[in-house]
């Protein structure tokens, strides 16, 4: 085993001894916990959890490949980061071989065959939005197992349940949870409470303290059946009769057609160029690699490096593209299988040049101005993302998610593991507003089988035919954003990679017309200069969880991993 350490921090060192159950991970290969920067020539994890990145990165060292370590950590993550890892819910992959060949898996969730356009609404029309957000009407067919599945069959090179064991071993033994998993578990206790009358590992008697341990027994046998039989583990057999067992509990409508019938589907990348670097990202159903694409595009022809980071100019330009992107978003993107989307129009040369050219820098353009009518619809920030490297080069970017955090709430009784809220992210009421004020398009409306519209961007780049990053993060629709600014951060702000997803965040989604601003993000006289404009600055919280991964000129992996979060990057 090979181990190049290029810098290693002080404070990495001291974390590496200081953390108990990260020690394996100090000496056998490194961690970077938040701000520690070093640089590993073998591979990385970048995830929401030191347990998850140490499992994908022993995945690595035992010869393991990119997707096949991706396997092992989305397991992980299901046990050690329950509000959003999941086995419940679904995601999307980018993939990119060593060699350059690229390919993306969508296991997305999908309406259940008994959803309908008004499930959502009352009698007199009016969105009942608790139907959505918890409960079981609120889940959407999950995808995790069948997308793992699928991606182990097609890329996979260890044996599927070498993938899923660290998983069963860490319900099995428990692990300690950290202070932010004591905060969100105490806080939605009532919750967890009311939606699971027959008990969950979620609730204890008194309150979390950091350093917990959490045991989910029930979790470890329903991993312990995916090991043995892959997705029918899940799909069919008693895992099944117990989500279908819970449907019924919770006044859910997935069935046990709706389970065997569930696949991942294997589309081809949204590519496109940005100053010489490749970019390659996901396709519909999520929104974000065309939104992705079109962002980077309207402000190619500005000149943002010299400009500065999060300057006036800067932020009015990124602004402006913003507020165009996310109009088109709203009205033009929905799962491709059920809406002709206009990919390769809305990517175009030429209309993105259109688009940008109405735009004062004397003022804002007032967001009513560019689009009446359709609005994004809001989307929970509590998803996730991990990057991966292996050995060879190959590359995975995986955006994972239950939707809200800990998804519907509720935990299918006899299998241990939650159940996602998923169907919040259609449009439940098209053309009205609904719960947040806002209203979503035809393009998103329910319907059976249907996927939900995703902003998850899983995204990698390439500089002259090889691999640069890979990126991705959390954050409802702030996701698109949130990785336009790290791909600037690097690319035009020359920063490094950990630096680049540290940096303070805004954001702009066309409506409602306001720039939301990560505390500290701007300074005092950029404030002034754009308040003077017309925009709306509205100071709120933090700004997505990015967690990436950058290959430098001289071939070393350096990791990005969001100090906004617990995340930690390892690597070898
Ligand atoms: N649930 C968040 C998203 O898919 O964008």
């Amino acid at each position: 085993m090979q181990k190049v350490i290029k810098r290693r921090t002080f404070v990495g060192i001291i974390s590496g001894l200081l953390i108990p159950g990260l020690l394996l991970a100090g000496c056998a290969g490194g961690q970077i916990g938040n701000k520690n920067s070093k640089e590993y020539r073998n591979g990385m994890v970048v995830s929401a959890r030191d347990q998850a990145s140490l499992v994908g990165v022993e995945i690595l060292k035992k010869g393991g490949n990119a997707v096949d370590a991706a396997v092992a950590v989305q397991f992980a993550l299901a046990v050690v980061y329950p509000n959003a890892g999941n086995i419940g819910g679904g995601g999307f992959m980018v993939y990119r071989s060593a060699s350059g060949e690229t390919n993306t898996l969508d296991f997305r969730e999908k309406g259940p065959a008994m959803a309908s356009r008004d499930m959502y609404l009352d009698s007199s029309g009016n969105s009942i939005a608790e139907k959505s957000l918890y409960g079981g009407l609120a889940a959407g067919v999950p995808g995790t197992v069948a997308g793992m599945a699928e991606a182990h069959k097609k890329y996979g090179k260890l044996p599927w349940a070498t993938l899923v064991e660290p998983a069963i071993a860490l319900a099995k033994n428990g692990f300690k949870i950290s202070i932010r998993q004591a905060r969100e578990m105490n806080e939605l206790h009532d919750r967890f409470v009311s939606l699971n009358p027959l008990g969950t590992p979620l609730v204890k008697t008194g309150t979390w303290t950091p350093g917990d341990m959490l045991y989910q027994p029930e979790l470890s046998r329903t991993l312990e059946k995916i090991r043995d039989q892959g997705r029918k583990g899940f799909y069919e057999g008693s895992v099944a009769d117990s989500i279908v067992a819970e449907m019924k509990r919770s006044g859910g409508i997935i069935t046990k057609a709706d389970l065997l019938s569930y696949n991942a589907v294997w589309r081809k990348a949204i590519t496109g160029n940005y100053r010489g670097y490749k970019i390659i990202t996901m396709p519909p159903p999520s929104s974000g690699g065309i939104a992705l694409v079109q962002l980077l595009k309207s402000v190619e022809p500005y000149p943002l490096k010299r400009w500065g980071f999060n300057t006036d100019s800067t932020v009015q330009v990124m602004v402006e593209a913003e507020r165009r992107v996310y109009a088109d978003r709203a009205t033009h993107l929905g799962d491709p299988d059920f809406y002709r989307v206009p990919v390769k129009q809305l990517m175009a040369d030429a209309y993105i040049k259109a688009r940008m050219s109405n735009f004062s820098w004397n003022k804002a353009t007032p967001s009513t101005e560019i689009k009446a009518g359709d609005i994004v619809p809001p989307e929970h920030e509590e998803t996730t993302h991990y990057s991966i490297v292996d050995h060879d080069g190959t590359a995975v970017s995986i955006t994972t998610t239950l939707n809200g955090s800990y998804g519907s709430c509720v935990m299918v009784k006899g299998a241990g593991f939650l159940l996602n809220n998923e169907m919040d992210d259609f449009s439940v009421k098209p053309g009205s507003p609904n719960m947040y004020g806002l209203v979503g398009g035809e393009a998103n409306a329910v319907a059976a089988g249907k996927r939900m519209l995703s902003s998850m961007t899983p995204t990698i780049v390439e500089k002259d035919g090889k691999l640069f990053m890979v990126v991705g993060t959390p954050g409802g629709s702030t996701i698109i954003t949130s990785v336009f600014q790290t791909i600037l951060n690097v690319i035009d702000f020359d920063k490094d990679m950990q630096h680049a997803v540290d940096a303070k965040k805004f954001h702009h989604q066309w409506l409602p017309d306001e720039v939301g601003m990560e505390p500290r993000a701007l300074d005092s006289t950029t404030l002034f200069k754009l308040k003077a404009k017309g925009y709306n600055l509205v100071p709120r919280g933090q700004i997505g969880r990015v967690d990436a991964i950058l290959k430098t000129k001289w071939g070393y992996y350096q990791g990005g991993a969001d100090f906004r979060g617990d995340d930690v990057a390892i690597g070898w």
